[in-house]
């Protein structure tokens, strides 16, 4: 029987409730599916830096580094100031993993109200293919002459041709696989480029150049399709329809997975994976620790079972992955009355069961 080593990293506020919930789901699918999970725990996260003063300590990497995947519930707490467990933990985790990959998907799931005026199911389906280690996260930068009204800050927004073909050669794969026509929704399976190639002259047209080098020669089935930024976020409101598979840098990627994932019902549902296709990925949901929510059983723990489902298929236990899909429809479809806190009719765990029971069955 296959076995794999998950991390699981519940992390602050209300990361390790929903945790708990993924897990849950995830045993079901196991017994269900055949396959063993060995969890092991780990506590980083804010509480712990309060006691210690440690973020995620160069120890973790090699440990991380055994798991088959991590499973991240969320990092943030009211104490800490802003950035320190950011950057600490979740960034320093997706660096040290080389997780270059932020894969997130923007579905809007039956049943789950969208701000986006007649659109559904049908038309808000697409994936965003965030690279997840350049750009403006590399690091680069300064400042000199620092709190003299002659300061200056410096940030540089970097990319190697290397990161970007990587990071391309994951998006053309995905789109192979799993875009529209794949899926036998489409005509055509799509790969949209987002950029901003009338500005960004150097960094974009890298990226334009590599993507279209890379597609007419290794994948020519695949359609093209090159969009900048700003326009994207009017598509992404107007016609979410025309988009497939997006593939762009860290900075936009973080950028508009917000607006996609407000799109798809907020913070309560939405899921991404940080990816290294050849070695250890983490799953995370995009919403925060919402500390406010602590404890109380009130939160929505679908984006947390969500993430785990990602973390299932890229595994390679799609049918799990399929199966857990599928319960987490009808369960918005017609169980929660909401996905917000306090208002889905149910407890934070009452969702984990539903679902579990639903995998299981
Ligand atoms: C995200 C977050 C992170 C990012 C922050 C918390 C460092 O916004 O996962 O999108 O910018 O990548
Ligand atoms: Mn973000």
């Amino acid at each position: 029987m296959k076995t794999y080593k998950i991390g699981i990293m519940g992390g602050d506020g209300t990361g390790p409730e929903v945790t708990v919930e993924a897990v849950k789901v995830m045993d079901a699918a196991a017994a269900k599916f055949g396959f063993k999970v060995e969890k092991t725990d780990y506590d980083f996260g804010g509480e712990r830096y309060k006691k210690t003063g440690e973020t995620l300590p160069d120890s973790a990497i090699p440990e991380f580094e055994k798991q088959d995947a991590i499973l991240l519930g969320a990092i943030g707490h009211p104490d800490v100031a802003p950035g320190i467990l950011e950057k600490g933990i979740l960034l320093k985790a997706r660096f040290a993993l080389d997780q270059y990959i932020n894969l997130r998907p923007v579905r809007l799931f039956p049943g789950v109200p969208t701000p986006l005026k007649d659109k559904g199911p049908k038309e808000i389906d697409y994936v965003v293919v965030r690279e997840n280690t350049g750009d403006l996260y590399c690091g680069a930068g300064g400042f000199t002459m620092k709190g003299t009204p002659q300061e200056t800050a410096i940030q540089t927004s970097m990319y190697t041709r290397y990161q970007v073909d990587r990071c391309l050669k994951y998006a053309f794969e995905y789109t192979k696989k799993h875009g529209k026509k794949a899926r036998g929704i489409g005509e055509e399976n799509t790969l949209g480029l987002v950029g901003k190639t009338n500005v960004l002259t150097y960094v974009y047209d890298l990226w334009e150049r590599a993507f279209h080098e890379m597609g007419e020669k290794d994948y020519p089935d695949i359609r093209r399709d090159y969009y900048h930024v700003d326009a994207t976020c009017m598509w992404m409101v107007k016609s979410p329809e025309w988009f497939d598979v997006l593939v762009t840098g860290n900075m936009f990627g973080d950028i508009i997975t917000d607006l996609g994932a407000i799109t798809q019902g907020g913070m309560g549902i939405a899921a991404g994976g940080n990816i290294n296709p050849e070695g250890v990925s983490m799953f995370e949901p995009i919403g925060g620790s919402a500390p406010k929510y602590t404890g109380m059983g009130v939160i929505n723990p679908l984006a947390a079972i969500c993430a785990m489902q990602m973390m299932l298929e890229t595994l390679g236990e799609e049918k799990a992955a399929k199966k857990i899909d599928e319960a987490v429809r009808y369960v918005t479809a017609n169980k929660l009355k909401s996905l917000a806190a306090k208002q889905m009719g149910y407890t934070t765990s009452e969702v984990g069961d539903m679902v579990a029971e639903l995998v299981a069955g």
